[in-house]
């Protein structure tokens, strides 16, 4: 079904805030690019935005927030981040921050790293839609994997329009180019994608921060250094077709093997987008030392499997 347009009236956005409390998908305009939003609180919701961007791997996106103030119900902030909160929100800028223990935000909506990345857009429509939906709403941009972001609702369209809900047009974009994402999580600010705020701006603010190397600049902090933090403690073996003494199963499919210590399940019915969304959580569950370690059942490749095999090979490769 071809995606609804919505527009600014009040009664598109309580539209898109019914949809979007339902677990569908809106496309909606901020200052830099439109974003493919979902309930960034519902893992199932974000299982879907990385399936309708056909993206091979799950790289973290960023929960988008109404105002400043809300940041610190899902984030640490220091003095240093609070300054930058108050000074560039809302804004083009993206923060990557520690994650609270208590944070609501999917764990798959981060890649299971221990931090969160929080923006605050400056953009009436995209205020009004977060302001009503009081929920944070992950969103990377509207383009499908390996396309540049898109900067219209057409553009948005032409790529999605058959895999998402509904597509709020708000004109075209006022940046047109993503926001700066800026890691405080760390000792040193360190610019992980220049974008919309000039580094400069940053530093005149805040003093220096640290560049990543040129080559790693082009491609911000690529998926595989991040996915290399997620390992669970206990070994992990991949295509298990039997139990070996102790070990807990992770579970895809109706008809699990027999003889495992415990079953973790990604899903029951082989739903490829509901394993995503259980993977890490029931990564969590199951790694407990009680178990010798964790086998795997084969998912398909297919789909969403491939992100899933993607992150399951990466966590079970030798550890470093
Ligand atoms: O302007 C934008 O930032 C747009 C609009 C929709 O907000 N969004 C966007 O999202 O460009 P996306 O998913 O295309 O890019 C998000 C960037 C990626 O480079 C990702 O690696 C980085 O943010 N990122 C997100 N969470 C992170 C985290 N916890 N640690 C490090 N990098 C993170
Ligand atoms: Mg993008």
């Amino acid at each position: 079904m071809p995606a609804i347009e919505l527009s600014a009236g009040a009664d598109d956005i309580e539209e898109a805030v019914r949809l979007l409390r339902g677990g569908a998908l809106v496309a909606f305009p901020t200052e830099t690019v439109y974003g493919l939003g979902g309930d960034a609180t519902s893992a199932r919701a974000v299982a879907a935005i990385f399936a309708a961007k056909g993206r091979p791997r799950f790289n973290p996106l960023i929960s988008h927030l109404a105002a400043s103030e809300q940041a610190a119900e899902f984030a640490e902030l220091d003095e240093r981040a609070r300054e930058i909160a108050a000074r560039f929100w809302p804004g083009p800028l993206t923060l990557v921050l520690p994650r609270r223990r208590d944070c609501a935000i999917a764990l798959l909506a981060g890649a299971g790293l221990d931090t969160v990345a929080l923006r605050v857009p400056a953009h009436a429509l995209a205020h009004a839609l977060l302001n009503a939906v009081g929920r944070p709403i992950a969103a990377p941009s509207a383009n499908r994997s390996g396309r540049v972001s898109p900067t219209t609702a057409a553009h948005v369209r032409d790529e999605l329009g058959d895999r998402i809900a509904a597509i709020i047009d708000g004109g075209p974009c006022a940046i047109g180019l993503e926001s700066t994402v800026l890691d405080l999580a760390g000792l040193r600010p360190t610019l992980l994608r220049p974008g919309g705020i000039p580094v400069e701006t940053l530093e005149a603010a805040i003093g220096p921060i640290d560049r990543p190397p040129s080559d790693a600049a082009a491609a911000p902090r690529a998926p595989g250094m991040l996915e290399s933090h997620y390992a669970p403690a206990l070994p992990l073996r991949l295509d298990a077709l039997t139990a070996l003494p102790g070990e807990a199963l992770l579970a895809f499919g109706a008809e699990p093997p027999s003889g495992f210590a415990e079953i973790g399940w990604l899903s029951r019915s082989g739903d490829l987008a509901e394993a995503a969304a259980n993977l890490f959580a029931a990564l969590r569950v199951l790694d407990r030392p009680e178990f010798s370690g964790i086998a795997v059942m084969l998912i398909p490749e297919r789909g969403l499997g491939a992100a899933i095999n993607d992150r399951l090979r990466r966590a079970a490769a030798p550890r470093q």
